[in-house]
């Protein structure tokens, strides 16, 4: 279970609205490598990793990027509040303003909706840990994107930057996890295969009859 705090995890103050950036920043909801991404993935993937600390650090992690998705609403919603019909026009939020008003929906910045293709869980700890330090490496460059677009508005970038640092802890979090799963195999198997699940099957055992436990 969850215990929610009432406060985000770095302070969100927008003191102007700017439609446009607010459409680039949505990606890190709802995009490809966006946050609501990130939280679902851990947050599956950590059924099926028998090592506890591995599992644990999912945990910490998907909780976390929950917390990193609602900095980004905070941000899109600070950055559109009260914009006027004209604001909307000229900024080119007329097309989301018309399906979605002023609230908040998961989407990518070219707006393709949020979609659970977008992450994977593979029941293999190995390769969900691999998948996850590439995703935290495309989190990591959408935000120096963003900061780019952003480098007019100091109080916008004072928090994708926090955001940027927090996935490149990410990254080094599951790089030491991969290694604690590594350390877990036996020798022989190191990157082949995942001996819990394959034990039985016989393409990945030569001997006849590896098949019968
Ligand atoms: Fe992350």
């Amino acid at each position: 279970m969850w215990v929610y705090e009432k406060r985000l995890q770095f302070p969100v103050n927008i003191k102007e609205t700017n439609a446009k950036l607010a459409q680039a920043i949505i990606s890190q909801y709802g995009g490809p490598d966006g946050e609501s991404g990130a939280a679902m993935r851990y947050l599956s993937q950590r059924y099926s990793v028998k090592n506890s600390r591995v599992a644990g650090i999912l945990t910490d992690i998907g909780t976390e990027e929950l917390g990193h998705g609602e900095m980004v609403c905070a941000i899109i919603y600070q950055l559109t509040r009260n914009l006027s019909m004209e604001e909307i026009e000229k900024s080119g939020f007329d097309k989301y303003y018309v399906d979605h008003t002023l609230g908040i929906w998961p989407q990518a910045a070219g707006g393709v909706p949020f979609n659970a293709c977008e992450f994977q869980v593979k029941g293999d700890p190995i390769t969900d840990l691999y998948e996850d330090m590439a995703a935290e490496q495309k989190a990591r460059t959408t935000y120096e994107n963003l900061l780019r677009l952003a480098k007019d508005s100091p109080d916008v970038c004072e928090v994708l930057k926090f955001l940027r640092t927090r996935e490149i802890v990410h990254f080094q979090r599951f790089g030491e996890s991969l290694r604690m799963v590594q350390d877990d195999l036996d020798s022989k198997n190191f990157y082949a295969f995942n001996p819990d699940f394959d034990r039985s099957a016989p393409c990945v055992d030569p001997k006849p009859g590896c098949n019968k436990d």
